[in-house]
């Protein structure tokens, strides 16, 4: 797919090289984090080493799927094996902070799923590990590295959309049953990093470092029976530094979408077009020079790369390009992203959401910045 090779180490092509060329990786967290090992398969840059959980029951269901790797329900076990060169956290939200902290001490780089925090007391900790360690950190911000948000980027390069004057993104999802097998996500984080983070990343990813937020938060029927600490329904606008705007909605207690809206979208306007990426579907859509739609479909032949035949949404493909694409850039020296800083910024722009949907005031990003430590 020619779409991806502006991207290192996206896609990889095979024969697999052999492992004494390849980042070893260990994943803590085996309920979303057993979707990496699955999807290490796809991969020739990294590759499957250990899985460990608290969970006996989840270390199962991972060897039943990858007979062929080291279990462990001790993290220092994980941290002590010494093909592991690279930690993937996959733990609560609440739990990320000290995880990263343990894995940056023990000697091992970081692939932390989104969102890489969700307290300033713990991007302080973690800034300060990375500093005092010189480890390396991938945020895996799963959305980037879907398929249609791949070519949307690769067009946008190429100068396709021109310069971009809004970017909209969203993420809904009705998340009772998330509620129901996960509870630390109703008392031990808010749905501002939990769900958020997905398009206020993409809000970022486009616009760059963002000077101030505005934003409303809402508790939905379906959170008040989950008894939710936080908001579950937001409205966000930012600001960028450089004066362009943008916005991120979510809603996580709505019923389900008319097929017409994906669960994750983001619309890109430009002088010089427009395009839509959408998650799950696997629809790119965008406007030809001379107005026409273009709609490039490829969940047909990318299925069982991205979902593994399963249902729409599991996340195979997307954790295995970014595993690809961070081992690669270790490999070969080159920068790698969201990286730590650019993580933490968005940290940043998440917490601001939190305090201005608190306060019905804007809030800007600048001081956060200076409270985590990182220059404003
Ligand atoms: N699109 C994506 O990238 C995506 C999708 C879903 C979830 N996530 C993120 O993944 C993380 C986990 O979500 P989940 O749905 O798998 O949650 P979960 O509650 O289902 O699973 C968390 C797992 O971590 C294990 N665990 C907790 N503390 C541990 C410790 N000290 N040592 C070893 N294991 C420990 C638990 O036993 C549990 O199996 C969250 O931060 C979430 O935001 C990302």
């Amino acid at each position: 797919m020619s779409s991806l090779k502006h991207i290192p180490g996206i896609r990889p092509t095979f024969p697999r090289p052999p492992a004494s060329v390849q980042k070893g990786i260990g994943v803590l967290g085996l309920h979303e984090g057993r979707t990496l090992l699955v999807g290490l398969e796809r991969a020739t840059r990294a590759r499957a080493v250990a899985g460990c959980d608290l969970s006996e029951e989840k270390i199962a269901a991972a060897r039943a799927a990858r007979p062929d790797l080291f279990y462990t329900t001790s993290y220092a076990e994980l941290l002590a094996h010494p093909e592991v060169e690279i930690v993937a956290i996959y733990t609560p939200d609440a739990l990320h902070g000290e995880h990263i902290v343990a894995a940056f001490e023990a000697g091992k780089d970081v692939i932390c799923t989104k969102p890489l925090v969700n307290s300033a007391d713990d991007a302080r900790r973690v800034l300060a590990a990375a500093r005092r360690t010189g480890r390396r950190l991938l945020v895996g911000q799963s959305t980037r590295f879907f398929e249609p948000f791949l070519r949307q980027r690769a067009a946008f390069e190429r100068g396709e959309i021109g310069r971009l004057e809004l970017v909209d993104a969203h993420y809904f999802h009705r998340m009772d049953w998330f509620y129901e097998k996960s509870p630390w996500a109703a008392t031990a984080t808010d749905w501002c990093f939990l769900g958020l983070s997905h398009p206020i990343d993409l809000v970022r990813w486009y616009l760059g470092r963002i000077a101030e937020v505005h934003a409303y938060g809402y508790r939905s029927a379906l959170g008040e029976r989950y008894s939710l600490q936080g908001c579950d329904v937001y409205t966000v606008s930012l600001r960028a530094v450089d004066g362009r705007i943008g916005r991120a909605l979510g809603h996580y207690g709505l019923h389900e979408l008319p097929s017409a809206r994906n669960a994750i979208e983001l619309l890109l306007c430009g002088t010089e077009g427009t395009s839509l990426a959408q998650y799950h579907d696997m629809r790119y859509l965008h406007t030809a020079a001379d107005g026409t739609q273009v709609i490039e479909d490829p969940l047909y032949a990318l299925r069982h790369y991205y979902f593994n035949s399963e249902v729409h949404g599991a996340h195979y493909g997307e954790f295995a390009n970014y595993a690809e694409h961070f081992a690669g850039a270790l490999l070969d020296g080159t920068p790698w992203a969201p990286d730590l800083e650019e993580g933490l910024e968005t940290f940043c722009v998440m917490e601001a959401v939190r305090r201005a949907a608190q306060t019905g005031q804007p809030v800007r990003v600048a001081p956060l910045l200076e409270e985590i430590g990182l220059a404003a």
